[in-house]
């Protein structure tokens, strides 16, 4: 069986072929990032044009890279929400366009599931329930997964994102816009007991977040500094790091300790790229005798392959959607 997946909810156009084997027969991805470094953020309308520019030729190039024809698929997938809508709109237009012109099912795929699940399609190990960690641009949410379509939300940020808080520090401190990565390379380098920024919310005794009081404490710092060099850059870095790490720890160990039944535990969302967060999870792991896993790096980021691949889950599971589905831009797990 063969699932072709888009994405388009925010500024990467992304076409991936898979089959039921988890195997990635294509996957071709463009990401805008000329198209909005310049205005320091993505433009939502700039975004959707670009989308519309890029999906055509993505969805020809994964065909020829896979060496088969659109008639050799048997489910076409879209996500469809949570996201800019002009984009959303874009990816699942054309997804239901070829599905309705072929006459093969339309899947029309979260946004948040395609993350929750893609560590599944790596990981032949890893068994439901399991405790998932959430974090990317526009979300931090740590939920309990029972089965594809079955979330229960345990705990959830009350202002800002995770993400968010990295993008906006990265601004601070004069990188282009999504610069979570730049974030974890300086902070390598830097010296994590050098600043003292605060922990909000550790111990609120709930596994809910809030970032934007650190985000603000960060704001504080760098403009009492005048002249930032690279070493007062890297130990701002690292220091802000060791302050999401010690939440992320915090909260995730609370959270499998009131859920003693789950034995596995796994992230995604751009944020779970990180390498620091990634070893936090794993000394977790390590210490409550619980499974860890994650996709590799690039598959937590927003791309092809977990759209196609929860479309194909949820299309295993009998669940498909009608070619008059309409995406959303908010759209959360519990109401699947
Ligand atoms: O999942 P994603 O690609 O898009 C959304 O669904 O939002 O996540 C993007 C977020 C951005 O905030 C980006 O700065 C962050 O993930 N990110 C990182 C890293 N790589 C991407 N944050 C921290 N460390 C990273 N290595
Ligand atoms: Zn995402």
């Amino acid at each position: 069986m063969i699932s072709l997946g888009i994405e388009s909810s925010c500024d990467d156009t992304a076409v991936a072929i898979i089959n039921d084997k988890n195997e990635i027969l294509a996957h071709q991805i463009i990401t805008q990032f000329d198209e909005h470094s310049k205005y320091g953020g993505v433009v939502p309308e700039i975004a959707s044009r670009s989308h519309l520019n890029y999906v055509d030729k993505l969805i020809k190039n994964a065909l020829i890279e896979a060496q088969i024809t659109l008639n050799d698929i048997d489910v076409i997938c879209a996500g469809s929400g949570p996201g800019l809508i002009g984009g959303l709109i874009v990816g699942s237009s054309i997804a239901k366009s070829i599905a309705y012109s072929l006459q093969k099912p339309f899947v029309a795929v979260n946004h948040l599931e395609a993350h929750a699940l893609m560590p599944m399609m790596f990981n032949k190990d890893l068994k439901f329930p399991y405790m998932l960690l959430l974090v990317s641009g526009g979300h931090t949410q740590i939920l309990k997964v029972y089965g594809v379509g079955q979330y229960k939300l345990l705990g959830t940020t009350i202002d800002d994102a995770c993400g968010e808080c990295f993008d906006k520090v990265a601004k601070m401190l004069g990188w282009d816009y999504m610069g979570g990565k730049e974030i974890e390379k300086s902070a390598q380098k830097g010296d994590e007991t050098k600043y003292d920024f605060p922990r909000p919310m550790l111990h609120s005794h709930d596994l809910n977040f809030s970032f934007s009081g650190l985000k603000t404490a960060l704001r504080t710092q760098i403009e009492k500094l005048n002249n930032i060099d690279e070493t007062t850059k890297n130990d701002i870095c690292a220091s802000f790091q060791a302050s999401i790490i010690d939440i992320i720890n915090k909260k995730l160990t609370d959270a499998l300790k009131m859920n003693n039944d789950v034995k596995y535990l796994v992230a995604g969302g751009g944020v779970s790229s990180n390498s620091q967060i990634r070893k936090t999870l794993e000394n977790i792991g390590n210490k409550l005798n619980i499974n860890v896993s994650f996709a590799p790096p690039k598959y937590c980021t927003d791309n092809g392959v977990m759209i196609a691949y929860a479309g194909l889950l949820n299309y295993q599971n009998g669940k498909t959607s009608p070619y008059t589905t309409t995406p959303k831009p908010r759209w959360n797990l519990e109401d699947l």
